[in-house]
């Protein structure tokens, strides 16, 4: 298949940490999405995956090619956004992109001008080029990050929890680059944040304690609860029930629950969201006594 396909994989940290126990994956063109809470093993997966680790066991391909064996294949074809981006202190981004550019071969001073301008169009950060890259913002610093990892035009991009900290419109912002980025490109994108996912991912994988615990698009995971979902506020004061779910409301807690018939005579039906499936697949019912 093309794209990347991964198998088994596994690995284990020297203090016997399991972070990831048979994870099997395939990612073809466009916006993948691995959701995850805290200590899942994205982080784990992202850097296995950018061959800055190896695992214990298992196979990673890309476009048919066993990068394992073949590292220099996908390295030549890999851009990486790690968790953590380094500050690059009295540097503009114009210079440092320059720069980069340059240690990935592109000597030729004409053509390394034009990549980097084309860079900071593409991640809207061309009013900004001039600007010291230290005193950017965190959501352009994120753009940077992707503008840095897009150097020689990378089949397939890594970004491991870009909009940690990211305020709404700089989410938004980031997340439109991202989707350019993903027409003609194979992106994986990890985050712990529900909402980063819908609208944005074509596929997503929902990762818990090293194991993938739900597969597909956003729309075939919600259809796959469809008609077994219902809410309703519970008055403050009242008994909870056991429920999917559940977060302050005005005068109460609104919970859904999963029930093949209504719960009760003051629950609604739910229209499944990710929200759902995402504690659906965790297994971590809130068991509150009723
Ligand atoms: N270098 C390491 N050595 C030992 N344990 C690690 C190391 N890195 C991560 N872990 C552990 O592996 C698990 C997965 O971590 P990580 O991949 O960072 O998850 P995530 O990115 O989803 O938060 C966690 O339990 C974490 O504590
Ligand atoms: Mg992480």
């Amino acid at each position: 298949m093309s794209g990347l396909v991964v198998k088994g994989l596994t690995k284990t940290y020297k203090n016997g940490k399991r972070a990831l126990n048979g994870v099997d994956l395939e990612v073809g063109p466009g916006l993948y999405g691995l959701l995850g809470p805290n200590g899942a093993g994205k982080s784990t997966l992202m850097r296995t995956l950018a061959m800055l680790q190896t695992p214990d066991q298992g196979t990673i391909t890309l476009d048919g090619v066993d990068v394992l064996k073949e590292p220099d294949y996908l390295r030549k074809r890999l851009g990486y956004l790690p968790q953590q981006v380094g500050a690059y202190p009295g540097v503009t981004a114009r210079n440092l992109l320059s720069r980069f550019a340059w240690l990935k071969g592109r000597t030729n001073q004409t053509e390394r001008d034009a990549e980097v301008d084309s860079l900071l169009e593409r991640v809207n950060l061309e009013d900004a080029a001039e600007q010291e890259v230290a005193t950017y913002s965190g959501g352009m610093m994120r753009r940077f990050g992707i503008a840095l990892a897009l150097l020689g035009a990378p089949r397939l991009l890594i970004v491991d929890e870009p909009t940690a900290g990211l305020d709404p419109a700089e989410r938004n912002r980031f997340h439109r680059v991202l989707a350019d980025v993903a027409s003609d490109n194979i992106v994986l994108l990890s985050t712990h944040i529900v909402e980063d996912i819908e609208n944005l991912c074509s596929r997503l994988a929902i990762l818990a304690d090293g194991i993938i615990v739900a597969e597909g698009t956003p729309e075939g995971l919600c259809e796959s609860l469809h008609g077994s979902l219902w809410t309703r506020v519970v008055p403050r004061g009242e008994p909870l029930p056991t429920a999917l779910h559940m977060k302050a409301a005005p005068g109460g807690t609104r919970v859904v629950v999963e029930s093949s018939s209504s719960p009760g005579p003051d629950f609604v039906p739910h229209t499944p969201c990710l929200e759902d499936i995402y504690y659906r697949a965790l297994g971590v019912e809130e068991a509150k006594a009723a």
